[in-house]
């Protein structure tokens, strides 16, 4: 049987994949970020996970405002990195596990959430940066990944509660799957951030390490956060953090938090990460 063992959350800034991709995380500005991953890299060297299911939007890469899935999922053999106007970055192709992706689609759709299926899709830095940050410059990534990109771009994005009961029936549906498979779910995008406006460059550190605290102490809180309350504490992208919520309805309820880091600014974003270890 397939079972979830861990879950990873980390914010995926672009520009931490531009540090890595030009040789800058040994610089002053960088180096405390990157830090901060160490202790995964040398944790998810020894666990060696089979699949992670991604969980990131898509920052209008593979998705024109033509077309908006509130939750694609990849099913394909493989996921390209996209062309976010500089050229895709010197990353992997990252292989799928269609078997795998097929039967999350149809356990939760029959689960009833609607899911786009996703049979083609290139992957911006919302899935690049984070495996990046766990993997370093690998010539080929070390798992197979099944994207799931979530609409948090166009409102109205799903909320907080919708994305935990979809994690629920991740669950649901990995502990189903035949096979012996190690699964780890990611949860990616945040912290506090503000890339427009006059509120660009918002940073709500209180509201970010409380949300950090609560993964584990209180989960339950987090699922009733309104939009407009990630919008006025974390700032207009800070809803990327509903996505961690998916994560989280995914790992069960017993849960130990591993690692932690929290790091100000990568760009204009609050960076924060977190291990936490699947106990059920
Ligand atoms: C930036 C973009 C993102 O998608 C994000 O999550 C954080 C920062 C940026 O452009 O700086
Ligand atoms: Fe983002």
């Amino acid at each position: 049987m397939a079972r979830i063992t861990a879950g990873i959350t980390t914010s995926h800034v672009p520009a931490i994949g531009a540090a890595v991709d030009h040789g800058k995380t040994e610089q002053d500005y960088w180096k405390p970020l990157f830090q901060g991953y160490e202790w995964t890299r040398e944790w998810i060297g020894r666990e060696r996970p089979d699949v992670v299911i991604l969980i990131y939007n898509d920052h209008a890469s593979a998705f024109s405002l033509d077309m908006i899935p509130t939750f694609a999922l990849g099913c394909a053999e493989r996921f390209s990195p996209a062309d976010e106007g500089f050229g895709a970055r010197p990353v992997p192709i990252a292989e799928g596990h269609p078997d795998l992706a097929w039967h999350l689609a149809q356990s939760l759709i029959l689960d009833e959430f609607d899911i786009t299926i996703m049979n083609k899709m290139d992957v911006d830095h919302g899935f690049t940066v984070p495996m990046t940050l766990m993997f370093g410059e690998a010539e080929a990534w070390p798992v197979k990944v099944v994207p799931l990109a979530v609409n948090v771009v166009q409102y109205p994005p799903p909320t907080g509660n919708r994305c935990w009961m979809l994690g629920e029936a991740i669950r649901k549906a990995v502990h189903s799957y035949g096979e012996d498979l190690k699964v780890q779910v990611w949860g990616t995008g945040g912290m506090s951030h503000q890339l427009q406006g006059p509120r660009a460059g918002l940073i709500n550190t209180p509201f970010d390490l409380s949300f950090l605290d609560r993964l584990t102490s209180d989960p339950q809180a987090l699922r009733r956060i309104p939009h407009l309350e990630y919008l006025r504490e974390a700032g207009s992208e800070g809803i990327e953090m509903v996505m961690w919520l998916i994560m989280r309805g995914a790992l069960g309820d017993d849960v130990r938090e591993i690692h932690r880091h929290y790091h100000v600014p990568a760009s204009n974003t609050a960076v924060g990460h977190l291990v936490l270890e699947a106990l059920s």
